[in-house]
Formats: structure tokens, sequence, C-alpha cells
């Protein structure tokens, strides 16, 4: 059947099309931070998120890298490849930030020379808990082979974002991607790219990302529509 609800997630919701091997993925008006504990509509988020990380799935796409995006359908609406979420959480630091920056009291702002990838288990029971190779492949979520594809895709990924970032006056600090198995069981990109999983810095080091809702510094909505004009202006 198509048009079912198929899974609600924090930031989007999931449905079935008429193609067994599509969905459609619905982004929503709502924030949340602490694994949901702080949750809030902000209305225009869903609009925004849905046409910036559209925008950025098909430069993925051009560049060569292998995503689930097939197009954007309607204001808050994309069609994806269905895939088999793999449950890591997969982030790339460029620079220090974030929990990094309190994990190990380090100040935030300092360039990593070598990009770090960290793994998180996507459980929201267990509070998606950092999690290390050899606990990967103890809980059979992947392979060797498959951790080292999804550290090189990620730190590949990165070099294209970074430059594209860098291009409209954005520093890329940090970000998070999914992968998931297509129906082929080859891995590639899903989840989403906007400024709900990323961290951008401006030349001021103003945050033109999430963080404007965690720390409470302004307008979501007024800082993401600057990163979407920005990423409009891209060739
Ligand atoms: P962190 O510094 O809180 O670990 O976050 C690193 C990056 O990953 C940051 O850009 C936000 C993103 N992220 C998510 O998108 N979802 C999450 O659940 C977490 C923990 C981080």
């Amino acid at each position: 059947m198509s048009n079912q609800l198929i899974y609600q997630g924090k930031a989007k919701d999931i449905y079935s099309t008429e193609d067994e091997n599509v969905i459609k993925s619905v982004y929503k008006d709502q924030a949340t931070m602490l694994n949901g504990a702080r949750k809030e509509t902000i209305e225009g988020k869903g609009v925004l998120n849905n046409q910036i990380s559209s925008l950025i799935f098909e430069k993925l796409n051009a560049a060569g890298v292998a995503t689930h995006f097939i197009e954007q359908i309607s204001e808050t609406e994309q069609l994806n490849k269905k895939v088999d979420i793999i449950p890591l959480e997969v982030v790339l630091r460029n620079v220090t930030a974030g929990s990094f920056s309190k994990r190990f009291g380090v100040e935030e702002g300092r360039v990593f020379e070598t990009p770090i990838v960290e793994f998180y288990y996507k459980n929201d029971d267990l509070d998606d808990p950092f999690i290390n190779d050899e606990h990967v492949k103890f809980l059979e979520i992947a392979n060797d082979e498959e951790i080292a594809y999804l550290k090189e895709e990620t730190r590949r990924i990165n070099e294209l974002l970074k430059d594209w970032f860098a291009k409209i006056g954005l520093k890329l600090i940090d970000f998070k991607l999914e992968f998931g198995f297509d129906k082929d069981g080859k891995i590639i990109l899903a989840d989403e790219f906007s400024p709900d999983n990323c961290r951008l810095w401006d030349a001021d080091g103003n945050h033109m990302d999430k963080d404007v809702f965690r720390r409470d510094l302004g307008s979501l909505t007024d800082v993401y529509q600057v990163v979407l004009e920005k990423l409009k202006a891209l060739d």
C-alpha cells in the first residue's frame, strides 16, 4: 500500500510509495535536542531543511557520491531510495566543537590536522552512545570492509562539502551522516544534510546551524534561510 506512514522521526516522517524501492520523506517543523528531551515547533524549518538537503544531495549525486536522493517533490517532501539504515551516526570533525570539546575539555575552534571520524550507535533507549570499531563488529552492525568504506566515504564527502561551504564563506566544523544498504546491498548515503546535523561558522564566528537552537542564540529559521540563499548562489 502506498502513502502509509512507515517511520516517525524527530525531524522527518517516512511514507511508503507505489514503488516498493522508493520512500517519501516529509520534513517537519520540529526541533529537538538531548535525544528529544527538549522539543519545539519551529515554523518553516521543514521547508528550509528539505530545500537545503535536496540541493546538497543533488550536488553530491552529480559529484558521483552514491546517495538515496531521487528528487524533491514539494516544499516539504522528497523521494528517496529505500534503504536498510545502518544504525550508526557517522560524525566527522574538522574543528573541535560540541561534544568533543566537552568530553575532552578542549576549547572550541582548534583545527584537526587530519579530520576525525567517530561512530555513535543509533539507539534512542541507550541515548546513542559513542562506539568504536570493535564494538561495531561485535554488535554485527558492520564488518571491517564496511567500516573502512564508511570512514573513507565520509572523508571524501567532507572534502566536497568543505569546498562548497568555503566558496560561500562558511566553515564546515563538523557533521553527522547516516548510511544504508540499498536493494542491491550497496552502501549509500541516506538521511539528510542540513544545518540540523552539521556545524557551520561564518567568517565572524557566528553559528549558522542548530547551535542557534541548542544555545538560544536567536532565530533558527533566519539563519537557515541565509544558509539556503548562499547555497543557491553556488554554481
Ligand atoms: P556533537 O558535537 O554533539 O557530537 O555533534 C557533532 C555533529 O554531529 C554536529 O554537527 C551535530 C551532529 N549530530 C547530529 O546530527 N545528531 C546527533 O544526534 C548528534 C549527537 C550530533
